[in-house]
């Protein structure tokens, strides 16, 4: 008799062939870079995950540069520009960006995180700011949220690095998974930053990562998933989170019992995205029904039919419905502004 846990019994998304093998090359490499001591083989992640460059000519509508904010640590950020929007004068909202990777992979100069964020550049359109923020394991948690709130301390006092029709009163925080839960943990701080220009405005939170020591029904249900399998965010909470805390840490049970009071604060309003195939989706309602609970302007959006990332997969419908729910959002909160 089949066992109820066994791979094959469980339910499988229907996606397409460039988008599946995407996946699972995306798999094999953390897999093969995941090392048993708790460190990430760089070598091999900078052999395989391929860069693309910044291009200071528009193409397709839109121009990219790397802006520095500290060397030290390596922290920059890829500003995209839309060249049609320049060209009608208007000014146009800036939409920080948080990629994802559990906190250990990736950057904004990543293929598929490069795309993405051109594709937010061109339809919004926004002036986008994607994040290269220090990964874990050699930089464990808060690092990645100090990187993320100091970007928005550099943008603050550095306007002039971006074009001149970015308007930073009109300013977005988006990122999906961990680069959702960073821009959670940035919308928390920014009420005590001291930022002078920057008005964050919303949140896009895209399939966030979160988790705890308890195990869902969707982690059970979905446990053999593409890329966040209970088996790797297990792994990747471990090398996050400081040594000795468990996943009950607020970082990542982040509306359980020792969650942060954010009824007085001012959370910017928000859109979580949710995917029926992710494990991660009991997690992210839980984060949606505590953002409402503490008296916040939250909606949630629900693809029933789609895994974790399916919005990086641009041969998915669902994942330019997605855009579009994105603009959406983000053009009525401005248009309330007005
Ligand atoms: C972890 O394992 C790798 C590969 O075997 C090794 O190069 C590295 O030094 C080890 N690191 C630690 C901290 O044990
Ligand atoms: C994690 O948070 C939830 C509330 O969202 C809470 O019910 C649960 O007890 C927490 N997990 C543990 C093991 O404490």
């Amino acid at each position: 008799m089949a066992s109820t846990t066994s791979n094959s019994q469980q339910p499988k998304p229907v996606l397409p062939w460039r988008a599946r093998i995407s996946i699972s090359f995306l798999c094999t490499l953390s897999d093969a870079a995941r090392r048993s001591n708790g460190t990430v083989n760089r070598l091999l992640i900078n052999l395989l995950d391929l860069k693309s460059h910044p291009n200071a000519a528009p193409v397709n509508g839109v121009s990219s540069n790397d802006v520095t904010v500290d060397a030290s640590r390596n922290l920059w950020c890829r500003v995209f520009s839309p060249t049609v929007a320049a060209a009608s004068g208007g000014a146009l909202p800036v939409v920080i960006f948080f990629h994802g990777g559990g906190f250990a992979f990736l950057s904004p100069d990543s293929l598929a995180y490069d795309a993405v964020c051109r594709r937010f550049c061109r339809q919004i359109p926004a002036v986008v700011v994607s994040v290269n923020y220090r990964l874990t394991p050699e930089h464990r948690y808060p690092s990645q949220y100090d990187d993320g709130e100091d970007i928005l301390k550099f943008l603050d006092e550095n306007r002039a690095v971006l074009p001149e029709n970015a308007d930073l009163s009109k300013c977005f925080l988006a990122g999906d998974s961990a680069g959702a839960n960073l821009a959670h943990n940035v919308a928390v701080r920014v009420p005590k930053s001291g930022l002078r220009i920057i008005r964050v405005v919303g949140l896009v939170s895209i399939q966030p990562w979160f988790g705890g020591e308890e195990r869902t029904a969707a982690e059970e249900k979905f446990k053999g998933a593409p890329l966040v399998s209970m088996a790797r965010t297990d792994w990747l909470w471990k090398v996050f989170l400081p040594d000795g805390s468990d996943r009950d840490h607020v970082a990542a049970n982040v509306s359980g019992p020792n969650s942060e009071d954010l009824s007085g604060l001012d959370y910017p309003d928000t859109l979580v995205v949710v995917g029926g195939f992710d494990p991660l989706q009991d997690w992210q309602r839980r984060y949606y029904e505590w953002l409402k609970n503490s008296g916040k302007n939250v909606q949630l959006i629900e693809y029933p039919k789609m895994i974790h990332a399916f919005y990086v997969f641009d041969d998915l419908p669902e994942s330019s419905q997605l855009i579009t729910q994105i603009k959406d959002f983000i053009n009525k909160r401005i248009s309330e502004l007005n």
